[in-house]
């Protein structure tokens, strides 16, 4: 019987590519979100995809509809690689983490994201990895401190590093050389201030079009 200090390695599936993943996510006990969360938020977009863009971890709306990126984050996202010239429709989004971690307000009515801890993020990782052999994409994109740390390491800082193409770490390179790109969350344009919302989202998209070219 597997426990959940093993992580996620126990649940995943032998064969069976990206859609025996998405089928056998949702029943991942690797680690204690499962418990609170709706469902589990796998990834999306085109098997064979060029490009793919994990962030941290679903938020409210996407652990009720099940689909990554489909809340305002989403819609920031979204802007976002339009201005840069990518189409999301060619493009897999996933996230590190697989179920959202949230507690609620003094009211208890609004769930509020919380932020996935250091063991959540290593537990998580095996679909993120067995997602990334699958898709085999040429760049690797990630959103944000928590995504970006989860597989560059603790030390990865995303304000110094962001907008630089890097390498990803051999045991993910496997056949196909793979490049890595970091840069900030979505969200955090939403969180920035309206003087500097404008500025916080045009650095994600110049990011961003460092991958287009
Ligand atoms: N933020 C994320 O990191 N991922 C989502 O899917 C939604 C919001
Ligand atoms: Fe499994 Fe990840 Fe969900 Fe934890 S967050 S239960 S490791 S899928």
């Amino acid at each position: 019987m597997a426990n959940q200090a093993e992580g996620a390695q126990a649940y995943l599936p032998d064969g069976g590519g990206l859609t025996a993943l998405r089928e056998a996510v949702d029943g991942c006990r690797g680690c204690a979100l499962y418990r609170d969360a709706t469902q589990a938020v796998f990834g999306a977009g085109p098997a064979a995809a060029r490009l793919l863009l994990a962030g941290e971890q679903p938020g409210d709306v996407e652990d009720r509809r099940g689909e990554p990126f489909v809340g305002p984050a989403g819609r920031v996202l979204d802007d976002a690689l339009e201005a840069a010239g990518i189409a999301r429709d060619e493009v897999y989004l996933t996230n590190v983490v697989k179920h959202f971690k949230f507690t609620r307000d003094e009211r208890g009515t609004r769930r509020l994201h919380r932020t996935p801890n250091r063991t959540e993020v290593v537990a998580c990782r095996p679909w993120l990895d067995a997602e990334i052999r699958e898709v085999g994409p040429e760049v690797v994109v990630f959103l944000g401190a928590t995504a970006a740390k989860a597989v560059l390491g603790s030390q990865f800082r995303v304000t110094r590093e962001r907008g630089r193409l890097l390498t990803l770490p051999d045991e993910l390179g496997g056949d196909t050389t793979r490049s890595a790109l970091a840069t900030v969350h979505p969200s955090s344009v939403l969180r920035s201030d309206r003087e500097q919302r404008r500025a916080a989202f045009d650095g994600l998209v110049e990011d961003l079009r460092v991958i287009a070219r």
